[in-house]
């Protein structure tokens, strides 16, 4: 596997790539991998000829006071774990190389973004698919995979690639969670302990939404009051949001009458941790 700083190396790589008729496969990542991150690998490397793995711990998708200079690191870790799953090729660029001087382009996705972590986070969602846009131009994959947990993002990046003609199919997988059910999440690690054992409580208040609504329950207040109960049992955890949306247009719901996307966050300390579930019964 060989490890590429520089995006017009990567670009020419993969045109001739392209030319010589390989499918790409792109994972986009800001490293510090877990498991999450290898089911994105491996089936990356089981639907392409090659797979790209980028890690770039994106700074303005981070607002000011949030974690960019305490989010999880662990390049060599990273490359050792890549390499064994199979990746062809690693996109590890600077900052400066990726944002240089006189940069002043962004992408901004204007309407999915308002609520959810885009409420929490003003400019998060710009810097995401901003970055990812500038990725789907230096790789031009056939394909790119993203985790149901980031939902609000997976949904975020479609419109994205739809608006703007991207020419390549979203791959969302599944979530990865814990033993306990915690999701995994890079951020997991910064977890205490203690914070660590409470955060468990996420996975079940969405449980309780899940069995709430296979029961028969139509009013999100309802079913939303109970995973606030459930997340406050735990004096360690701060709800941040919990939301009962449409999971394509993520406009809240009143009613449950179809599927429905519950998603919840919450800190835990100064770690703040995202999670979801998709109920589909109706
Ligand atoms: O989900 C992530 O790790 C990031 O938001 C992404 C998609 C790599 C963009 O920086």
């Amino acid at each position: 596997m060989q490890t590429i700083d520089d995006p017009d190396t990567i670009q020419r790589r993969c045109e001739s790539l392209r030319r010589e008729g390989k499918t790409i496969g792109l994972v986009p990542t800001m490293g510090a991998f877990h498991e999450g991150h290898v089911s994105l690998m491996r089936r990356a490397c089981a639907e392409n000829d090659i797979v790209i793995v980028s890690i770039f711990v994106n700074p303005i998708q981070f607002g000011r006071g949030e974690d960019f200079d305490s989010y999880p690191r662990d390049l060599p870790g990273d490359l050792a774990q890549a390499e064994q799953i199979g990746v062809d090729l690693m996109f590890a660029p600077s900052a400066q190389a990726i944002y240089p001087k006189g940069f002043q382009t962004y992408v901004d996705v204007t309407e999915l973004t308002t609520g959810l972590c885009g409420a929490s986070r003003p400019g998060h969602f710009r810097g995401v698919t901003t970055v990812v846009a500038k990725l789907f131009n230096l790789v031009m994959p056939h394909r790119a995979y993203f985790g149901q947990k980031d939902y609000q993002q997976s949904v975020v990046v479609r419109r994205m690639a739809a608006d703007l003609n991207c020419n390549l199919e979203i791959v969302v997988l599944p979530t990865v969670r814990e033993p306990d059910g915690l999701a995994m999440s890079s951020r997991n690690t910064r977890l205490t302990p203690e914070q660590r054992r409470a955060a468990s409580v996420l996975y079940r208040s969405l449980r309780c939404a899940d069995e709430q609504v296979r029961a028969g329950e139509y009013s999100a207040k309802t079913v939303l009051e109970e995973v606030r109960r459930t997340i406050e049992t735990e004096p360690l955890a701060r709800i941040d949001y919990v939301a009962a949306c449409d999971p394509e247009t993520l406009q809240p719901l009143d009613y449950i009458s179809g599927p429905v996307l519950i998603a919840l966050a919450a800190r835990f300390g100064e770690t703040r941790l995202i999670d979801n579930l998709l109920i589909t019964a109706s």
